[in-house]
């Protein structure tokens, strides 16, 4: 018995995970031998944004509940997955920038900046930028998305209303953390998440420079100066901010 695909047939692991569909997805432009590698490394990316967007969603819902133990779970998660992100970068840079040159001037004025779920991630953590909803394709639903987590809380909102309702402020937190340990705990564990994020941030600018060295980005952008400049973000400042005053 178990459960039956659309067309009446037993489940099966291919038609489970719909895996030729999901190998049908492999579609590269040129002959290049390390295509494959460049695109299946950007989709693997993609599924684990696609993670990463669900696991935020709970988060926020757990702490808006005030159930503190169960957000605290889902971070865990968020930072496995953000370690093997960073991980993961060390993939592509077995591709010697002479190889990425054979196929790298069909992929303009396609990039990563382009990223819809890369922006969902840092919308959904505290860092909106309306901007960037301009710079997305008109077509499709990803104009409406990104303006979805521009109106919706962020975690940031989220962590800011729960201290706010127990009557503290980030630094009180830190100074008389025994009094609110649940709080204390549930802050360093976005910390986790911030700091997780922006090793991506450094890694990825460390692998570009090793491709493109000073070139322009096929997105645009001048490349890895760009790239320095995004290093300063952080999701939750005050908690940054708050370890220089105790
Ligand atoms: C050979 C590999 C790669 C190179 C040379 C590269 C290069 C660049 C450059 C130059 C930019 C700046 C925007 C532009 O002008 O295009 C950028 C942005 C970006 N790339 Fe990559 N990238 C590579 C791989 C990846 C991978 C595997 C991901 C995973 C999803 C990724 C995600 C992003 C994202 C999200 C941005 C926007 C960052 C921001 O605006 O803060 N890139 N990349």
């Amino acid at each position: 018995m178990g459960y039956q695909d659309a067309s009446g047939r037993r489940l099966s692991y291919d038609s489970y995970l719909r895996i030729p569909q999901l190998l049908e997805l492999q579609q590269g432009l040129t002959q290049a031998h390390d295509e494959l590698l460049f695109i299946v490394v950007h989709q693997v990316y993609e599924l684990w944004f696609k993670v990463l967007i669900h696991e935020l969603e709970a988060v926020r819902g757990a702490i808006e509940a005030e159930e503190l133990r169960a957000a605290r779970h889902s971070l865990a998660r968020v930072k496995v997955i953000e370690d093997l992100l960073v991980e993961q970068v060390a993939v592509l840079e077995t591709m010697a920038p002479q190889d990425f040159l054979t196929f790298r001037s069909e992929l303009a004025p396609a990039s990563g900046f382009q990223s819809v779920q890369f922006r969902e991630i840092e919308f959904m953590s505290g860092l909106k930028d309306a901007g960037y909803i301009k710079t997305l394709d008109r077509d499709g639903d990803a104009r409406a998305r990104l303006q979805r987590r521009l109106d919706e809380p962020s975690l940031h909102d989220a962590f800011s209303a729960l201290i706010e309702r127990r009557g503290i402020t980030v630094s009180d937190l830190y100074r008389q953390g025994g009094r609110h340990a649940d709080l204390l705990e549930l802050a360093e564990s976005l910390l986790d998440h911030d700091e997780g994020f922006r090793l991506w941030r450094l890694r990825h600018v460390e692998m570009v420079e090793r491709q493109i060295g000073d070139k322009p980005g096929t997105g645009g952008s001048t490349g890895v100066r760009y790239l320095q400049s995004t290093l300063g973000k952080r999701f939750f400042p005050e908690l940054w901010e708050v370890r220089s005053q105790l």
